[in-house]
């Protein structure tokens, strides 16, 4: 009798541990860099209700692009006791220091879509961003085997521009020295948005004195500026632009004829994966299945990439609409 009533304790003891470890209320600190494009509230709205749906707390600063304000919100967020830092860094190298502060408090910190380089970081979650330039390149290639291209390229803060460039450049570099296709602008810009898109349009146009036949646009704000300059030369829909992100209007204009496509990085697959890793990591636990690692120039930082895919006017309804990231009365009104 005693032995089944030490059996039974112990039985409901383990249950209990193993509940609470599972059940430890953490908090997790959210850096975001800006709000900028339509998918980074979505990232942030989609994280914060994962982590909240498992029970635990988080804390979210947005640097609205100023890493200055993005280190002093890490130094708030660390002071205030968050268990782990997920960072969406405002600057490639310069967030490196927000790792060296984390750790000297003890805390891990997860490089959310974007790696932060030449540091000890721990985990870095994100899409396969070489493969989105070569879904851009080979579907524009596909359609214009020939012709005069030009790259405007993502901003130089961040990592993902010099991964998608090696992607788009994979498929352009035999094209280029085949003669098939002459590169003739190539620029990163100083931010991901709509001016800058233009303003590098502008100054293409200008620098050849003729139209390209085809513009990479790193991403689908770009992509509007870049219409806004070809509209301005009566252009627009003459060349075939691609963009990166499935921004609702970047749609729009694909089902009017102005952009050609876009690569749409699911969201909600990125946030939600990144909420449940981030409550292991704040809770010690090992991460199961991860053979991944990606040199971010100091160490092998384990990593989950996630693919992407091609939106077209003919793959609308299988990609965007069917994973319910747009809503089909909001693209055909
Ligand atoms: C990049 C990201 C793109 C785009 C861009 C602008 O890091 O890969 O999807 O959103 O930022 O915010």
């Amino acid at each position: 009798m005693k032995k089944t009533m030490y059996t039974f304790v112990r039985f409901v003891l383990v249950i209990f541990l193993i509940l609470s470890a599972c059940t430890d209320k953490v908090t997790i600190g959210l850096l975001m860099d800006n709000y900028e494009q339509d998918r980074w509230q979505k990232d942030k709205d989609i994280f914060v209700r994962r982590i909240q749906e498992l029970g635990s707390n988080v804390l979210v600063e947005v640097a609205d692009g100023d890493f200055d304000k993005q280190l002093e919100q890490a130094r708030k967020l660390l002071d205030a006791g968050v268990d782990l830092l997920v960072v969406v860094p405002a600057d490639l190298n310069r967030a490196a220091e927000i790792v060296l502060e984390a750790h000297k408090k003890n805390v891990r910190v997860l490089s959310y879509d974007r790696l932060i380089k030449n540091c000890n970081l721990d985990f870095y979650i994100s899409f396969d961003n070489v493969e989105v330039g070569k879904l851009q390149a080979d579907y524009i290639t596909s359609i214009c085997p020939q012709g005069k291209y030009a790259i405007i390229g993502g901003a130089v803060s961040d990592n993902n521009s010099f991964l998608l460039r090696l992607g788009q450049m994979s498929v352009l570099e035999p094209l280029i020295e085949k003669g098939d296709i002459q590169l003739v602008y190539d620029q990163y810009v100083d931010q991901w948005n709509e001016s800058e898109g233009y303003k590098h349009m502008k100054q293409c146009l200008e620098k050849n004195k003729s139209c390209p036949n085809a513009v990479l646009a790193a991403n689908d704000e770009l992509a509007r500026g870049v219409l806004k300059a070809l509209d301005e030369a009566t252009m627009g829909g003459k060349v075939y632009i691609c963009g990166q992100d499935a921004e609702l209007d970047a749609i729009q204009r694909i089902v009017a004829g102005t952009q050609t496509m876009t690569v749409y990085k699911p969201i909600e697959a990125i946030a939600t994966t990144a909420a449940e890793l981030a409550l292991k990591l704040a809770h010690d636990e090992d991460i199961p299945n991860i053979h991944i690692s990606v040199n971010n120039g100091k160490k092998m930082v384990p990593s989950i990439l996630l693919p992407s895919m091609v939106v077209n006017k003919e793959t609308i309804k299988l990609t965007v609409i069917a994973d319910g990231y747009l809503k089909e009365n909001k693209i055909y009104p």
